[in-house]
């Protein structure tokens, strides 16, 4: 192996333990603490939201990504099919939509077979929980038959706000504080957040 090839599979390496913890590989599966954390629900989840992948429209401000990832099982390898995802968060001005039928900023879908799911949206903006500003974050909400409800929320890497936030702050969050990255040669961004669930 060449310099360049060992340094990309040692990086790569240093990458599999950052972000899933102390996995150990057991007769090829996977078993560890991979499993997401949870976070807060927060006031402002609604049931109901449409089933879409793009949640922009006209009139939006904001930074768009696409925000996608996978859906795995507990031994943090297998996907999970049929998952729901729910996607809440606010606008750039700090705003919810608690009332319109047109749910903005809310979304859901279900994983295919691979475990996929993708939205298109914006990056956040913030609002103030008493005289902190939470940090742009994303609500999540994920349910799957044969596993654990998990409600959690996403960060922004590099968002100055995280050190003083009551949640974000915490151990448990920290593989949840997630690099917006420049995805192509168009400057699209992306944000991938991979989600464990926990088996039943
Ligand atoms: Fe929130």
């Amino acid at each position: 192996m060449d310099r360049k090839g060992f340094l990309m599979t040692a990086s790569l390496a240093a990458f599999s333990i950052s972000a899933f913890g102390n996995v150990k590989r057991i007769e090829n599966q996977y078993k560890g603490d991979c499993v997401t954390t949870n976070d807060i629900l927060g006031p402002f989840y609604r049931p109901g939201a449409p089933t879409r992948y793009d949640l922009t429209y006209e009139e939006l401000s904001g930074s768009i990504i696409e925000l996608k990832g996978r859906v795995f099982n507990s031994d943090c390898v297998t996907p999970r099919q049929n998952a729901l995802v729910e996607i809440w968060h606010c606008n750039t001005y700090g705003e919810y939509d608690n009332k319109s039928k047109d749910f903005n900023q809310r979304a859901k879908w279900f994983t295919n077979e691979n475990g996929e799911y993708a939205f298109k949206t914006i990056l956040p903006g913030k609002y103030l929980n008493g005289n902190l500003y939470r940090p742009a974050h994303i609500h999540y909400r994920v349910t799957e038959k044969n596993s654990k409800e998990l409600i959690s929320q996403i960060y922004f890497k590099d968002d100055p706000y995280i050190a003083e936030d009551p949640w974000a702050s915490q151990k448990k969050a920290e593989f949840r504080i997630l690099p917006i990255i420049l995805e192509d040669i168009k400057g699209n961004l992306t944000v991938n957040f991979d989600i464990f669930l926990k088996d039943k």
